[in-house]
């Protein structure tokens, strides 16, 4: 059975948090609200906790969870050193959407870090999640709130929809501000790097750490991915191509596509910015936009349900089209774009 206790995301009822923090704090599943996407909480230093978080979203124990804590305060018996870098960008991005890798304290379960020495940890923003992690006084693991390799919720409905019988309660504070998860930046190695793109941009990390390296292995096609970064992520269960490149090209080619697959009998979905939308408005396809292709925050916030809008519409394929730019937001979504494509990605 699965509780939904409704909050407001600003001032969130206190005894609606005692028992989400009760039920933390005897072992249960707590989806709860970030600023980013929804996730499922455990308490961190139950070894049986944790493996129910695997269970319930058909996780690889080879994939590490993030552990998140309410202030700065909470990290120092989680990690076995401080690296220099922690207090500055501790100072600039948190509480926020930025989570770092640092060495691993001996405190922390090797079921959370699935055996490596190191252990992510983060300080959420968002009221909701601050007061539950505050209430709770634990450190609390956080995977996005999905099955695995889905898109990640970004309203309670989708937690329902992937997981629902299998936590115990669900904190419903509307849909969350960003839409998109938190940048993983590892401080164990020097250079440090970026392990997934997300909101915190890497200009932004640069003003603080000026040799921070990424490396977007999807799209380089480069082996070995990082635990969790497989290539096939954030996917809808219906196979999504992505056309990349020049955007006149890029439109075209999908166009031409949609339109064989359709007279082939083929029901297709097509997921765009909105003037692509209206310029692609004739296709025999399900148009979904995704918001204005210069306004990135608004489609990071609106992703995630457009994949999970189309996945419901009994289609049989998805052609998506990323959105122009190298800054800022833009390369988290168009990283996740690649990872829904699962390789299936069409240079133009
Ligand atoms: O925004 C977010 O980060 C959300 C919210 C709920 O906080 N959480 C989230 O967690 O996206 P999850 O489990 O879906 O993604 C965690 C990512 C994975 O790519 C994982 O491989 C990486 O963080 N990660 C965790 N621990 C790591 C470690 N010790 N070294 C390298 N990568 C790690
Ligand atoms: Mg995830």
């Amino acid at each position: 059975m699965t509780d939904v206790l409704r909050l407001d995301p600003h001032t969130p009822d206190a005894h609606l948090i005692r028992r989400a923090s009760e039920r933390l704090r005897a072992g249960g599943l707590v989806a709860f609200p970030t600023e980013t996407v929804y996730g499922l909480g455990a308490h961190a230093l139950d070894d049986q906790a944790v493996e129910r978080i695997f269970t319930a979203k058909q996780r690889p124990m080879s994939d590490p969870l993030i552990v998140h804590v309410a202030a700065s305060a909470d990290i120092p018996p989680l990690v076995a050193r401080l690296p220099a870098a922690v207090e500055p960008l501790a100072q600039r991005f948190w509480p926020g959407p930025l989570t770092l890798v640092l060495p691993r304290g001996v405190a922390v379960p090797a079921v959370v870090t699935a055996g490596l020495d190191s252990v992510a940890l983060r300080i959420p923003s968002h009221p909701v999640a601050q007061a539950l992690l505050r209430d709770a006084a634990l450190p609390v693991v956080a995977p996005s709130a999905n099955l695995f390799s889905r898109p990640s919720p970004t309203t309670a409905v989708h937690v329902l929809d992937d997981l629902e019988g299998c936590v115990d309660i669900v904190l419903d504070a509307g849909p969350t501000d960003v839409g998109l998860e938190s940048t993983v930046l590892d401080l164990c190695l020097t250079p440090p790097l970026v392990r997934r793109r997300g909101v915190v941009s890497l200009e932004q990390l640069r003003t603080i750490v000026p040799d921070v390296e990424v490396r977007d292995r999807a799209i380089d096609h480069m082996p070995t991915p990082a635990p969790g970064m497989l290539p096939r992520h954030y996917a809808p269960k219906t196979p999504l191509t992505l056309y990349v490149g020049d955007s006149a090209a890029a439109r075209a080619r999908l166009r031409q596509d949609a339109q064989a697959a359709a007279a082939a009998g083929v029901r297709v979905g097509v997921l765009v910015s909105s003037a692509d939308a209206s310029r692609l408005a004739a296709l025999p396809a399900r148009i979904i936009p995704f918001g204005p292709e210069n306004d990135p925050r608004t489609v990071a916030a609106r992703i995630y349900a457009a994949l999970r809008e189309l996945d419901r519409a009994g289609l049989n394929r998805i052609l998506a089209r990323d959105i122009p730019g190298a800054e800022g937001l833009v390369p988290a979504i168009r990283d996740r774009l690649v990872r829904a494509a699962g390789g299936r990605v069409i240079p133009c």
